[in-house]
């Protein structure tokens, strides 16, 4: 079987609609769509559209379109092979491992995945043997376990001579590779060598378990910097990577539950202790990404950072952008300047659950945060500057219940009355709404559309909706359009590149990639007209056709003077046919 039956007869057999309820469960039909929240962007409403007709689907909010495949390609990360391999299992089919055409893109993914794999089998063993003693040692010193530092695959990266790109250029892996993967850095001397020296190995995974990156902690508190991540690439972002997600998942499905802890090492011991539910971002704030990712994961989202200054902060932040994805959240205090792993080896786990339990919305943690920083009894302006700060957190509050809540805590806690909270809060509202957006949490503009004569795209929009509507086009032909984008739909469809809708918006994204945002958003978008469609069709193409006869008469006339005998003619005609059409639209 070749690669192009096969996507045929998984397309037989699965339903994209099915396909895309294995992530979103709740998506649920809306008109002659499916609709849910968007796994790619944040937002509030949906915006996602499934369409079961054509197979596809769009993103009103930030334009991501395909089909099944690039769905569960864009989801899991994989490559078009590794998806036509999950699909086909699925769908209940045969797979056989043959040499598939690849892609350039999906040949450089697979050849880092492969260089990244040897990466970690070599740290690994470089942990275990006689050079890795010191870092063994370090290890032990944090309470880890060397079942815990196994089911983690940690390493050791040694120090001097590059020591991995020898080990991989022996495999048969060349610099280039070793430096696209984050292995390998070329030096101002012009070398390339071993990027991660003398540091314990961290390799970071996928959702699915593939290594797509490292993090590396110094041995030596004399070589910054402390923590050391691959750069990026193309398989690793750190605004979409959550450290410990792969082997957490399991737990996560199972339970619902979620935490989110600071660090590497804290992840490690918290499983070590049967907190198997704990992931962690890699230094840098949690994103509206990982707030996307994470509410299709989980129903009880708990955050415990490191107890000093930076962690509340960054507990703040990290609340707020769960907030804004409509998420419930919920901070854990450790209550001492402890890292949640100091915290579990000193007190233990039952210790650490009560932590758990006792987290505080983010109003709560915010509220006894800044009281902590100023105790005793607080002067009318100082009281009016808290809940000037805490009033933040309320307007990012999108559940309606939760706020109202909220503005009677801070009544009660402050002493001031609710009316005088709620005003203060509707002039923040307006305030915050257009910082939010400035921000970037806002779903991007939708793409500008190319210039395109609104009736145009109106016909357009019906035939690819229904691409038989192209029998209504009556006279209408391919040079009557202006826009480029029309034309070549047009006769495309008038070609018949398979009238069935279902064949049809595949059939034209393949012929005209270039323009894919567009047909899939008009192949989706419901049409707001009370008119049949056929009446619509015949109705657009014939106000097509006269504004290009129009045209045509127009641009004759304006050379009246200098036209050939056989313009002559031509004109004359024209100013018949629009004579006797302007009659009919008077009719
Ligand atoms: P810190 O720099 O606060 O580490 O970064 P720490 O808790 O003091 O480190 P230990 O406990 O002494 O080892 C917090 C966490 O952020 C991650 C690391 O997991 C680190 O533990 N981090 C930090 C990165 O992944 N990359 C970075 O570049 C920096
Ligand atoms: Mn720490």
């Amino acid at each position: 079987m070749n690669s192009k039956s096969i996507t045929d007869s998984i397309r037989e057999k699965l339903d994209i609609v099915d396909v895309v309820k294995d992530y979103i469960p709740n998506l649920r039909q809306a008109g002659r769509n499916h609709k849910a929240c968007c796994p790619f962007h944040n937002e509030k409403t949906p915006s996602f559209t499934v369409s079961q007709d054509k197979q596809i689907f769009y993103c009103f909010g930030c334009n991501e379109g395909g089909d099944m495949f690039t769905f569960v390609m864009k989801m899991e990360g994989l490559t078009f092979v590794e998806t036509l391999k999950k699909l086909s299992l699925k769908a209940g089919l045969q797979w056989q491992e043959t040499e598939y055409h690849l892609s350039e893109k999906d040949r450089e993914r697979l050849a880092i995945k492969k260089v990244l794999a040897a990466a970690e089998e070599f740290y690994k063993k470089l942990l275990f043997s006689s050079n890795g003693e010191k870092a063994r040692l370090y290890l032990g010193g944090r309470k880890l376990s060397k079942a815990t530092v196994e089911r983690f695959a940690v390493g050791f990266a040694p120090p001097g001579e590059p020591a991995l790109l020898q080990e991989l250029q022996r495999k048969g892996f060349s610099k280039e590779l070793a430096v696209k993967a984050g292995l390998a850095a070329l030096r101002n001397s012009g070398q390339v060598t071993d990027y991660f020296r003398n540091r314990v190995m961290f390799p970071i995974k996928n959702a699915a378990g593939e290594t797509t990156a490292f993090g590396g902690r110094a041995l030596d508190e004399s070589q910054p910097p402390k923590y050391l991540n691959s750069s990026e690439t193309p398989l690793f972002a750190k605004r979409r990577t959550l450290y410990g997600i792969y082997e957490a998942l399991p737990q996560i499905r199972k339970t619902g539950r979620l935490l989110v802890l600071e660090g590497y090492m804290d992840v490690l011991t918290a499983h070590q202790h049967g907190i198997t539910f704990a992931v962690a971002g890699l230094g840098t704030a949690l994103s509206a990404e990982h707030a996307a990712f994470i509410k299709r994961h989980s129903r009880d989202t708990i955050l415990m950072f490191d107890a000093d200054e930076a962690g509340i902060n960054a507990s703040i932040r990290a609340s707020d952008i769960f907030m804004e994805a409509g998420m419930y959240v919920k901070v854990a205090d450790l209550g001492e300047e402890l890292d949640p792993d100091e915290y579990l080896n000193e007190y233990g786990v039952e210790a650490f659950e009560k932590k758990l339990l006792a987290a505080a919305d983010p109003l709560e943690f915010r509220i006894s945060a800044l009281l902590k920083k100023s105790p005793g009894p607080l002067a009318s302006q100082d009281k009016a500057k808290l809940i000037e700060l805490l009033l933040d957190t309320v307007a990012r509050q999108t559940d309606e219940i939760l706020k109202s809540e909220w503005i009677k805590t801070l009544s009660a806690r402050f002493d001031v009355t609710q009316e005088a909270v709620l005003r203060q809060l509707s002039k923040k509202s307006v305030a915050a709404g257009k910082e939010s957006r400035g921000a970037g949490n806002e779903p991007p503009p939708a793409a500008a559309l190319p210039e395109i004569p609104a009736i145009e795209l109106g016909f357009i929009h019906l035939i690819l909706k229904d691409p038989g509507l192209i029998a209504c086009a009556g006279e209408l032909a391919e040079e009557d359009f202006q826009s480029p984008f029309s034309k070549k739909i047009f006769s495309a469809v008038q070609d018949g590149t398979g009238l069935e809708p279902a064949k049809a918006t595949p059939g034209l994204l393949a012929l005209f990639p270039e323009s894919a945002g567009l047909i899939m958003k008009l192949s989706v978008a419901e049409i707001s007209s009370d008119m049949n469609p056929e009446q619509n069709a015949a109705k657009a193409a014939a106000m097509i056709r006269k504004l290009s006869l129009e045209r045509k008469w127009k641009s004759l006339k304006t050379r009246l003077g200098a036209l050939e005998p056989a313009e002559i003619a031509e004109f004359r005609r024209l100013t018949g046919v629009l004579k006797s059409t302007a009659k009919k639209g008077t009719d």
